[in-house]
């Protein structure tokens, strides 16, 4: 019997190509810094069985319609954006990705970015490293305070849930906003159900971990950023377009917010001249929430398990559209 085909959009370690090669013959783009051109995406999958994905992939109409022998998605990553999963459903394409395996870890991240904007932790080491050190003095490096402060975590889902605690260990006041109320959190976790308006206006940290949608795409704009207190932080991990970036930008030359903490943006990698990159009151990262070498592995490794279920007509351990 033939063995199925699999294209790996990104060039992953031998070991995990290893397990893929148990059940299939498989493929991938030999670069690990750059996405595979779409010309050679669509030509993999009008061949593949399964693709593995990247966030970076657009997975959409036009890709669907040649991959006539496409069974499955695997994304490397709990969001989903990227891939038309309404369309996939329709062609009968299961979608998988990997959530629960990157909770800690990127809530880890969003914690760590709390700190680092708050506390300018970023400016602080540019500033030995380049000898700009030159003495101890009252209000050097003087940020803001994270513990007893309130935090509204927008999008309360497992990483929500994680960055709460993280919060609640630094004796954090903790108010969420959410599609749904999530009673058993508010119970377990003694955090707190806001409006969205009410959230923005009260938190001293606005953390957007919510998923892009229709209905979240630019929802931190203008009139958000002026809800906010003008000592607040706006911290976004979720996908750069839940927030209009001009609009971000005003608010933080004009003083309305005091900082922002970002490990995402509309375009990635974002332009060098970027007015967000001009702001000494931004902290960016690249796009690493959940990027610990052992989370990583077990997300390239929960795509091999998925993709393998559904070759042989199993249930996966993921799947956002069975
Ligand atoms: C990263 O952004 C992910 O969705 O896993
Ligand atoms: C800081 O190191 C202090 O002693 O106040």
């Amino acid at each position: 019997m033939r063995k199925p085909y699999v294209y790996i959009t990104r060039k992953l370690p031998e070991p995990i190509v290893d397990q893929f090669r148990l059940f299939s013959e498989v493929k991938m783009w030999n670069s690990e810094n750059l996405p595979v051109p779409r010309e050679v995406l669509l030509e993999e999958a009008s061949k593949a069985d399964a693709l593995l994905t990247m966030l970076s992939d657009k997975v959409d109409q036009q890709l669907l319609s040649v991959g006539k022998n496409l069974k499955v998605i695997a994304n490397l990553a709990v969001g989903f954006d990227n891939i038309d999963v309404i369309e996939a459903t329709k062609r009968g394409v299961a979608v998988c990705n990997t959530p629960d395996i990157l909770t800690d870890t990127t809530a880890d991240l969003v914690f760590s970015l709390i700190l680092m904007t708050a506390r300018k932790l970023v400016e602080a080491v540019d500033c030995v490293k380049s000898g700009e050190w030159k003495s101890w003095s009252p209000l050097f490096m003087a940020g803001a305070d994270v513990h007893h402060k309130t935090i509204g975590i927008v999008g309360m889902g497992k990483i929500g849930e994680a960055v709460a605690k993280r919060a609640l260990g630094f004796d954090m006041k903790v108010l969420y906003h959410n599609r749904n109320r999530k009673v058993e959190a508010e119970q377990t976790l003694g955090v707190t159900y806001q409006s969205f308006n009410d959230l923005v206006s009260e938190s001293d940290f606005v953390v957007c971990l919510t998923p892009l949608t229709e209905e979240t795409k630019g929802m931190f704009n203008k009139e958000t950023f002026r809800k906010m207190k003008h000592a607040a932080f706006f911290i976004n991990a979720s996908r750069g377009a839940v927030a209009v970036e001009k609009d971000l930008v005003d608010a933080l030359k004009n003083g309305e917010i005091a900082g922002a903490g970002l490990d995402v943006f509309v375009k990635e990698p974002i332009d060098l001249d970027h007015p967000l990159l001009q702001l000494e009151n931004v902290v960016a990262l690249p796009h690493i929430g959940s990027a610990s070498v052992e989370t990583r592995l077990a997300m390239m490794k929960r795509c091999c398990q998925n993709i393998e279920l559904i070759l042989n007509g199993k249930q996966p351990l993921n799947v956002l559209n069975m």
